[in-house]
């Protein structure tokens, strides 16, 4: 595939990816989980600078969910040094494509630590033009929503809305993702055909891509082969088929 062929392509604007399958790549191997995290966190660089190479303005990717702190701690632990990985590897890289990082996700149960570099990253690269990088980590959707409603009811009890003025603009305010194009494409690689309480509400009229390619070996080529899947698709939003 040369990129005159991708240049005839649709690009969405806006993918996310469940980076699921980390554990099953390495077991396949004989090899510890974490070190299928380690290869999965290093393809996130890999696949965020495709998806800049091909025009795409906004990646998010699923990392760590709300609920992956049931996990052992050592697997626990192992995914928390994750954000000082992004910090000290991917730095130089992000810097050359004009990547905007940002976090989506929970404050609360990180360390102060993490928070730093979340923090460090975030703003370090804050007036960056290129693709928008938004790491989900210690993200849930169905916190997300029920936060955004918190907020639309303060909004109400501080009497700058009224309650049945409430539409599903004043709920997206508050979501993460306000300053994003609206989601095009959702992928999710390892074969599990589940959401998995990743952007629900962003995903209402998304197209859904499931491939069963383990993260850590999805490539460039496999982003253009669900690209080029959307391309095939006739989004509707409820109207009617395209003349
Ligand atoms: C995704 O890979 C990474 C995280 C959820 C943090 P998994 O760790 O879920 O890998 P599998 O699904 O067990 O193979
Ligand atoms: C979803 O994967 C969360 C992330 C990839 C960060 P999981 O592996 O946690 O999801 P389930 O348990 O298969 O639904
Ligand atoms: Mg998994």
């Amino acid at each position: 595939m040369n990129n005159k062929d991708n240049k005839q392509l649709n690009i969405p604007k806006h993918i996310a990816i469940i980076l699921d399958g980390n554990g099953r790549w390495a077991k396949k191997r004989a090899m510890p989980r974490t070190y299928g995290h380690q290869v999965g966190t290093e393809n996130i660089r890999k696949v965020a600078v495709a998806a800049s190479d091909l025009g795409v303005k906004a990646l998010s990717v699923y990392a760590f969910s709300t609920e992956n702190w049931k996990r052992p701690n050592e697997e626990v632990e192992f995914l928390m040094k994750l954000p000082g990985e992004f910090e000290k590897k991917f730095k130089g890289e992000f810097e050359k494509y004009d990547i905007k990082v940002m976090f989506s996700g929970r404050k609360t149960h990180l360390s102060k630590e993490n928070l730093e570099i979340l923090e460090r990253i975030t703003e370090k690269s804050k007036d960056r033009k290129g693709l928008v990088l938004n790491i989900c980590f210690d993200y849930g959707s169905q916190i997300e929503i029920a936060e955004a409603v918190k907020k639309v009811t303060q909004d109400v009890l501080d009497s700058k809305l009224k309650k049945e003025d409430i539409e599903p603009k004043h709920i997206e305010q508050y979501l993460y993702t306000k300053d994003l194009p609206k989601l095009d494409l959702l992928i999710r690689p390892s074969g599990e055909v589940r959401l998995s309480n990743f952007l629900l509400w962003q995903a209402a009229y998304s197209e859904l891509y499931f491939c069963k390619t383990y993260w850590p070996a999805f490539s460039k080529k496999e982003l253009i082969k669900a690209i080029k899947e959307y391309n095939r698709r006739d989004r509707r939003y409820g109207g009617l088929k395209k003349k």
